[in-house]
C-alpha cells in the first residue's frame, strides 16, 4: 500500500505536506516559502518553487524579477533577525537561502538554536558544513581525510612563506595560488612564472585579499574541462541534480577578465554516464559519508566544481550553495515538485520524493552592464523584456526605478534561458531573445554552448 506522509503541526496553523512519491496528494495547504538573495540564481529558485502546489514565495531582498513570481520583503540576507521576524509573523515553513555568506556567517544553527524557530526549515549547511566553501584549507584537509580526488596542495601561512615557496619549485606552470577565505570570487591566481607566483604568494599572505589570504593553499594545476555538479542531500540521502558548464570568463572564447558567470550549459555533453558514475562514487558518496564521520549535519545543496581530466573527475572546490549561472539553466530541467524535494530534505526524506531530469537541453546567456566585471553604471532603462518567446528570462540585476520602470542595478543584470533539443536549437532560441532585450551598454558572450559541439559526446 502507498505510504501517505504527513506533516502536521507547523509554525501557525497550516499544516505543510508534500506528496508521495506516487504524487498522490494529501492536503490542498499553503506553503509559505522564504527565498534569500536577490541574483538570477535566487530568481531561478523562486520560479521553480512557484510553480509548487500550493507554494507562496518570498524572496529578500529579490530584484525586479522575483516582484514577477512571489513577494519581495526587504530585508538583508545577513539581518538574521529581521528575517526571524519575518518568518514568524508570516508563518514560513521553509527558508531557501541562496548564497554562501550567511551560510558561512551561521545562519542555519541561529535557525537552530532559537527556541521560536524550531519548526522552521532551512535549507543549507550550518557553519561547521558551510566551511567546505569559506575555507579552501579545510575542504581540502576534508578531502585528503576522505580519500576525494583533488589537485596535491600545501596549505601555509606568513611563518610557513618558505616551505610555500620550496612547494611552489617542485611544482610545473601554471602555479595555482587560492586564498583560504571568502574573497568575492576573486582569490585564485592561477600564474605562469614562478618567480612571478613565488612574489603573489608573498603578497597574499601579506593581505592582498585581506584576511581572507592570510592563508593560502598552493595547489598543484589540473589540465581539463570543468563542470558543475550539483547535489541536494538530507545528510542520509541524495539526489543527483542536472549538472551544468558554466563560462566565466567576459569575452568570446574564454578570453579576458573572470566575471561571476556569462552563460550555462546543462546537461554537459562530456559528462557521461559513465563520467558521472565515477563522480557519485569517488566524489558524492566518500563526501557524504565524510560529513557523516564528522558530525555535520548537511540539508542542503552541495555544489562540485569539478575538473574532468580525461574521464577523471577531480574536485576544484566544494560549494555550500547553487551555482550562478547554472541554476537558472539547471532550474529548467528539474521535473517534479521542487517545494516537495526541498521540504523532503529537510525532513530527512529525499528518498520519498518524485525527481527526474527533463531530457531537454537549456542554454543560459547572461546579459551584463558596458564595462562588466570593472566599473559599470546602474540605473539604465531595459526594454524588450515583455517580448520574450520560448524562453525565461531571470533577473540578476534588476529593480524598479521611481516610475515603476525595470532598470539595471548590477553588473550581471539577466539571464536569458532556453530549451531545445540540441544545444543549438536551445541556443538559437536564447539568443534570438537576448537580441530583443535593449538597455544603453548591454553586453553578452556570443558563443555559449559553441565549445560543448566541439567535444566529445556533444
Ligand atoms: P575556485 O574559486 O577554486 O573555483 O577557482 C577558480 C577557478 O580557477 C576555477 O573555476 C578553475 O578555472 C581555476 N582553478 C582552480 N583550481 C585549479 C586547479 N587546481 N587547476 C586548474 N584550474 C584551477
Ligand atoms: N558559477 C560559479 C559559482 O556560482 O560559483
Amino acid at each position: 500500500m502507498e505510504q501517505i506522509i504527513m506533516y502536521p503541526g507547523e509554525v501557525g496553523k497550516d499544516a505543510v505536506d508534500w506528496k508521495t512519491t506516487q504524487g498522490q496528494h494529501i492536503t490542498a495547504v499553503q506553503r509559505n516559502i522564504l527565498v534569500l538573495g536577490s541574483g538570477g540564481r535566487e530568481h531561478a529558485l523562486a520560479w521553480k518553487l512557484a510553480q509548487s502546489e500550493g507554494a507562496k514565495v518570498f524572496i529578500a531582498p529579490g530584484n525586479a524579477g522575483t516582484a514577477e513570481v512571489g513577494t519581495n520583503v526587504n530585508l538583508k540576507v545577513g539581518d538574521f533577525e529581521g528575517i526571524k521576524k519575518f518568518c514568524l509573523n508570516n508563518e514560513i515553513g521553509l527558508v531557501v537561502v541562496g548564497p554562501e555568506q550567511p551560510l558561512v556567517d551561521g545562519i542555519v544553527d541561529f535557525f537552530k538554536a532559537e527556541p521560536q524557530l524550531q519548526k522552521v526549515r532551512i535549507i543549507g549547511p550550518d557553519k561547521r558544513g558551510a566551511q567546505l566553501e569559506g575555507s579552501k584549507a579545510f575542504a581540502k584537509v576534508f578531502m585528503e581525510q576522505h580519500g576525494i580526488p583533488t589537485a596535491r596542495c600545501l596549505t601555509v601561512n606568513q611563518a610557513s612563506l618558505s616551505e610555500g615557496v620550496a612547494f611552489l619549485k617542485t611544482l610545473k606552470a601554471p602555479y595555482v595560488l587560492k586564498a583560504d577565505g571568502l574573497a568575492a570570487g576573486k582569490g585564485v591566481l592561477i600564474l605562469e612564472d614562478l618567480e612571478e607566483a613565488i612574489t603573489e604568494l608573498g603578497n597574499m599572505l601579506g593581505g592582498k585579499f585581506g584576511n581572507a589570504s592570510a592563508t593560502v593553499v598552493i595547489e598543484e594545476f589540473l589540465k581539463g574541462i570543468e563542470c558543475s555538479v550539483f547535489v541536494l542531500t538530507d545528510g542520509e540521502h541524495y539526489l543527483l541534480l542536472p549538472e551544468a558548464k558554466d563560462y566565466k570568463r567576459i569575452g568570446d572564447g574564454d578570453k579576458g577578465l573572470n566575471t561571476g558567470g556569462m552563460g550555462a550549459v546543462s546537461p554537459v555533453p562530456f559528462c557521461t554516464p559513465e563520467f558521472l558514475q565515477k563522480v557519485e562514487e569517488r566524489i558524492v558518496k566518500p563526501t557524504l559519508a565524510g560529513l557523516k564521520k564528522e558530525n555535520i549535519d548537511y540539508k542542503g545543496f552541495i555544489f562540485l566544481g569539478l575538473m574532468n581530466c580525461g574521464g577523471d573527475p577531480y574536485v576544484i572546490e566544494y560549494n555550500v550553495r547553487m551555482g550562478d549561472p547554472e541554476t537558472e539553466a539547471v532550474m529548467t530541467r528539474i521535473e517534479g515538485d521542487f517545494a516537495d524535494m526541498l521540504y523532503a530534505c529537510a525532513d530527512g526524506a529525499l528518498d520519498q520524493v518524485h525527481y527526474a531530469k527533463s531530457e531537454k537541453t537549456a542554454v543560459t546567456v547572461m546579459l551584463v552592464s558596458g564595462g562588466y566585471p570593472e566599473a559599470y553604471e546602474k540605473g539604465k532603462v531595459m526594454t524588450g523584456l515583455n517580448q520574450l518567446k520560448d524562453c525565461v528570462a531571470f533577473h540578476a540585476g534588476t529593480a524598479f526605478n521611481a516610475e515603476g520602470a525595470v532598470v539595471t542595478a548590477g553588473g550581471r543584470v539577466v539571464a536569458v534561458t532556453a530549451q531545445g533539443d540540441s544545444i543549438m536549437e536551445a541556443r538559437e532560441k536564447a539568443y534570438k531573445n537576448v537580441a530583443n532585450i535593449k538597455f544603453e551598454g548591454v553586453n553578452h558572450r556570443s558563443d555559449i554552448g559553441l565549445d560543448l559541439l566541439l567535444t566529445p559526446n556533444s
